[in-house]
C-alpha cells in the first residue's frame, strides 16, 4: 500500500468516528509511525507502507477512532513550547494552563531564588515551566498520584530541571511540611474542579480517558 492511501483511508475511518480534525490528526498520527516530519507526507505519497507500519498505524488509527486522545497515542503535548511526556496517568496539559504559569512567574518577578509549590503537578507542565522560567527558583511538586509524579519527574529531567524540582507524592497540604521552612513565596494549582455530576457530559476523550483523579472535584 501508499503511503498517500493509507493516508484517505485513514482520514476517512476518523471522519466517520467524528473526530474534529480527522486529516491533522491521522497525519499526525502516520508520521509518528512511518517517521517522517508531518509536512513531508504530502512528497512521500508514493512510498510503499511496509505491513508492519501499516499494522501500528491502523491500530493507533482505530484507537483514535474510539476517541483515545491523540495527545495519548503520540505521547507528547507541547506546553510552552517544550514537549512534555503525557501518559493515561496524567491529565493533558492545556493551553489556558500556560497563562497560569505567566501569571505566577510575574507575581515573583521581584523575588530572588523564589521558593515556589505546584499543588497537583500531574505531568509537571507548571512545575517545569517554572524552573525552567526562572533559572534560581527551588520548585516543590505535589501530586497524590505516584504514576503521575513519575511522568512529572521524567519531564523534569528531560528539560534539565531535575535537580531544582522535588517531587512529593501527598495530599494537598501535606508539602507544606516539606519546604525547609514550610514557606512558600508562591503556590500554584490547576487543581481538579469538575463536579462529579458532570463528568460523564464531557466529550468522550475527556471523560473516558483522562484521570478521574486529575479531573473530579468530588461533590
Ligand atoms: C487538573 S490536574 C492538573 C495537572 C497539571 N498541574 C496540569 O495543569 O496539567 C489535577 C492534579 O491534581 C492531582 N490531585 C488530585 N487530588 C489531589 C490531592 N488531594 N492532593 C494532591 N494532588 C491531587 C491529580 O492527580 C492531578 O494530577
Amino acid at each position: 500500500m501508499k503511503v498517500s492511501t493509507l493516508r484517505r483511508q485513514a482520514w476517512d475511518v476518523l471522519q466517520a468516528a467524528e473526530i474534529a480534525d480527522p486529516v491533522r490528526e491521522a497525519d499526525w498520527l502516520l508520521a509518528s509511525v512511518l517517521g517522517f516530519p508531518l509536512h513531508t507526507l504530502i512528497v512521500e505519497g508514493d512510498r510503499a507502507v511496509s505491513p508492519v507500519q501499516a499494522e501500528r498505524a491502523w491500530t493507533l488509527i482505530r484507537r483514535r477512532a474510539e476517541r483515545q486522545p491523540l495527545q495519548y497515542l503520540l505521547g507528547r503535548q507541547e506546553f510552552r513550547g517544550l514537549e512534555m511526556a503525557v501518559t493515561p496517568d496524567v491529565l493533558i496539559p492545556r493551553p489556558e494552563t500556560e497563562l497560569l504559569v505567566e501569571a505566577t512567574l510575574q507575581a515573583v518577578l521581584d523575588i530572588r531564588g523564589p521558593r515556589m509549590l505546584d499543588v497537583g503537578t500531574g505531568s509537571g507542565c507548571i512545575a517545569v515551566s517554572l524552573a525552567r522560567g526562572r533559572s534560581d527558583a527551588t520548585v516543590v511538586a505535589v501530586d497524590i498520584s505516584a504514576p503521575a509524579l513519575a511522568v512529572a519527574r521524567a519531564n523534569a529531567l528531560c528539560h534539565g530541571v531535575g535537580d531544582r524540582i522535588r517531587f512529593v507524592q501527598g495530599d494537598l497540604l501535606t508539602a507544606f511540611s516539606v519546604s525547609p521552612d514550610g514557606v512558600f513565596d508562591v503556590i500554584v494549582s490547576n487543581p481538579p474542579y469538575v463536579p462529579a455530576g458532570e463528568l460523564d457530559a464531557l466529550q468522550p476523550e475527556v471523560a473516558w480517558y483522562e484521570p478521574r483523579l486529575a479531573l473530579a472535584a468530588g461533590t
